[in-house]
């Protein structure tokens, strides 16, 4: 199996190729930069991986990919630089898989590369992440415990840790209106920015009280809808991940450390929850786990290994059309994460809701 990494000696980047190296794949790596990409691959134990350099030219990034097997993204920004990685693994025939966290960008993958994949007979997997990937796997398993859903409140929260990378907050900036606005949300047949966030407060699991939440630009907005039939799908997050990515200029993300090291005694703690409610009942899932930047590599070293091995239909998929939801997450679940799926008794005084 050859799998390439776009991005290689990036700080997530880096963690792919370990992620890579411990289930004995040799990856090819691939970037504009040959220093870097060789420091990388010695900081990653494959001093002796396969190197090719590219910069974000669809003539050379095509040649980059011949003979590759599936192409990982983890380029930043992906609305400035994702679309040509993409673009080549198209014409060479490899399959797709990035770490966006970008709603502009994995809008745009849907809207502009569903025909010619599905032509190139590639399979195509944006935001493979500890945010949307997971947000669109649970809300999958959490739908399918709702009789005729109608609402999905997607929601995250992040406590503890180091902050975030360089590459993070150059896309905060990059992607500065998104989440000024918060982003779409899916409603009456389609995306629109302008929709308020119906959800103000959400009590997350093991909480007693309900905390402020914000209309926030998840990237699980764009592919929910596609296989849970609800009429509305929202994105909102605690005030503190909202303020951090609102709040980030330039200025401020080329003052962040470009690699950010987790501190043991504090990991971040990442948990994305859905709340769907319907005609016929309403379930809360979520999914916790430690470490975005280590989980964020670890799934899409997973996702790409089973689109090498097992393939998925041709075509840009949401996680839950590529992969079996359950399965997946079971096989990420020794890397730190745990679920639950549980029906939702509807609390009348306050509106809030609660899990049985
Ligand atoms: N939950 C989530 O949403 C989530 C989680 C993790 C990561 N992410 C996203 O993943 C992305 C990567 O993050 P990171 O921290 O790994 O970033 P990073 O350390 O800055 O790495 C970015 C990579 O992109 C390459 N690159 C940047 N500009 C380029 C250009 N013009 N031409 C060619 N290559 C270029 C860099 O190459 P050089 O080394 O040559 O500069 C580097 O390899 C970010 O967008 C981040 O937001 C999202």
């Amino acid at each position: 199996m050859t799998i390439a990494v776009y991005g290689a000696s990036g700080h997530t980047g880096k963690l792919i190729l370990s992620d890579l190296r411990r289930r004995g794949v040799s990856p090819v790596l691939v970037g504009r930069d040959a220093d870097r990409l060789r420091a990388a691959a010695a900081e990653s134990g494959l001093p002796d991986a396969a190197i090719r350099v590219a910069p974000l030219d669809d003539r050379a990034l095509a040649d980059a990919f011949r003979d590759v097997d599936v192409v990982i993204n983890a380029v930043a920004p992906f609305v400035e630089f994702g679309e040509p990685v993409l673009r080549a693994a198209i014409t060479a025939g490899a399959h797709y898989v990035d770490i966006s966290g970008e709603q502009a960008h994995v809008r745009r993958v849907f809207d502009a590369y569903a025909e010619p994949a599905r032509q190139a007979g590639v399979t195509v997997v944006p935001m493979v992440n500890d945010g949307g990937f997971l947000g669109d796997l649970i809300s999958s398993l959490t739908a399918a415990r709702v009789e005729r859903p109608e609402q999905v409140t997607l929601a995250h929260r992040i406590t503890g840790g180091t902050g975030i990378s360089r590459g993070s907050g150059r896309t905060a900036a990059a992607n500065a209106d998104a989440f000024a606005s918060g982003g779409e949300i899916y409603t009456r047949g389609g995306w629109r920015t302008e929709t308020p966030a119906r959800t103000t407060k959400v009590t997350f699991p093991g909480d007693a009280r309900p905390s402020e939440v914000v209309k926030f630009a998840l990237t699980e907005v764009i592919t929910v809808p596609r296989h849970v039939p609800a009429d509305h799908v929202e994105g909102v997050a605690d005030t503190e991940i909202a303020t951090l990515f609102v709040n980030i200029t330039p200025e401020l993300a080329e003052a962040l450390p470009e690699f950010p090291q987790d501190d043991p005694d504090n990991p971040d703690r990442f948990l994305v929850l859905a709340d769907i409610t319907g005609s016929g009942g309403a379930a809360r899932g979520y999914v916790e786990g430690t470490n975005t930047y280590r989980f964020t590599a670890i799934a899409a070293a997973e996702a790409a290994v089973r689109l090498a091995t097992d393939g998925a239909e041709s075509g840009v998929l949401a996680p839950s059309q590529a992969f079996d939801p359950s399965r997946i997450l079971e096989s990420l679940a020794p890397h730190g994460i745990s679920w639950s799926v549980q029906p939702i008794a509807r609390s009348r005084s306050n509106g809030h809701q609660k899990t049985d």
